[in-house]
């Protein structure tokens, strides 16, 4: 039976892909994360099955190929952790799952949004403690106030069509805008123009070597007084200092992450009884205006069962010769 280790690899994984599996192949799961350390628990297994922050760069997928791996299954949609040029130049097949419910995201995203134009976790806390006080949680309505969506991808449109349901301006910059949002009317803008004249700004676009750093200094300059921005895409996005003094001088009035930049050595465990060495990060979770959560805006029963049977799936279509239905061409 085909031999595939599973990294990063939590009891919730390990669940939903046994189901999915139905004894099909023959899954070695490992908790630890996959980079130089810890790949030679690869060794003799041609598939290797990963998650959002394990290491794919040269070094790792050179080593994974002299140990016999052909293929990787990427258990998520993002592929910025791959290295492209060495799965050419070795290979490799990767595969991912392109779309397992753009709902999850696009759902948590409102979630965190609303959370920070009308800071509800903030109330939830001082409840909690017998704080019943409104002094500083004064909110303000979505509607009639404009939201950027930033990629009209899956995701993207998803977030647009549930704002559509909020009385704001929506604006949305794509380079390559969305068929059927267009089709329905939606104004599609440049980024510079989002972020010009959006109160409230999203972001659901990959990150590449264009968008790395797409709200950085020079942009937060142009964006509005008291602007919120939302990222439920990736880290790297934003760049976390601007970011930072963007906050600390009140030019940005309120920040919802759940993804960081450097969320690799951060997110998916428990780190309650250790310190966290990351300042940047740190000093981020303490502002009272931002809001942070480890990277689980996907975490739903639905994106769970549909990441497993289309992980197993990619696996099984290259096993029996066939092009993965989640193959990455980039
Ligand atoms: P998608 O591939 O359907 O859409 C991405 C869109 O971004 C495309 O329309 C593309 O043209 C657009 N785009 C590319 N460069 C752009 C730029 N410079 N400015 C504006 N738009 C640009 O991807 P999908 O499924 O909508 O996912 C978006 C991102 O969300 C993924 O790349 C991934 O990083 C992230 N994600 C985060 C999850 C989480 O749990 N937090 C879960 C799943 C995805």
């Amino acid at each position: 039976m085909l031999k595939v280790a599973v990294f990063s690899t939590k009891k919730y994984d390990q669940r939903f892909l046994e189901e999915a599996n139905q004894g099909r192949l023959d899954l070695h799961f490992f908790e630890a994360r996959l980079d130089l350390d810890t790949c030679p628990l690869a060794d003799k297994f041609p598939v290797v099955c990963t998650f959002v922050n394990d290491d794919l760069g040269p070094e790792v997928l050179l080593r994974l190929f002299g140990g016999g791996t052909r293929m990787i299954a990427l258990r998520c949609a993002g592929y910025n952790n791959v290295n492209f040029y060495s799965v050419k130049n070795l290979g490799l097949v990767v595969a991912r799952v392109p779309a397992y419910s753009p709902l999850s995201i696009s759902e948590f995203t409102i979630g965190i949004m609303i959370n920070l134009t009308r800071k509800i976790w903030r109330a939830i806390n001082r409840a909690r403690e017998g704080n019943f006080s409104l002094q500083g949680l004064l909110g303000f309505n979505i509607a009639g106030h404009t939201v950027g969506v930033v990629g009209s991808g899956k995701i993207g449109a998803a977030v647009a069509e549930a704002l559509s349901g909020f009385q704001c301006r929506i604006l949305l910059s794509d380079p390559y805008p969305n068929p059927d949002l267009v089709t329905k009317g939606y104004d599609f803008v440049s980024v510079e123009q989002l972020f010009r004249e959006s109160d409230l700004i999203t972001l659901h676009c990959p990150l590449t070597d264009t968008t790395r750093h797409m709200v950085n200094r020079d942009s937060i300059a142009t964006m509005k007084q008291d602007v919120m921005i939302v990222n439920t895409s990736r880290g790297a996005l934003i760049d976390t200092e601007a970011v930072t003094e963007g906050l600390k001088e009140g030019k940005i009035a309120g920040l919802a992450i759940d993804v960081y930049e450097e969320e690799a050595d951060i997110f998916f465990e428990d780190r309650s009884d250790s310190i966290i060495q990351d300042d940047s990060f740190t000093r981020l979770l303490h502002f009272p205006n931002v809001i942070v959560t480890g990277h689980l805006a996907f975490f739903t029963i639905e994106a769970m069962r549909a990441i497993a049977s289309q992980t197993i799936d990619n696996i099984l279509a290259w096993h029996n010769g066939e092009s993965p239905p989640g193959l990455v061409t980039p």
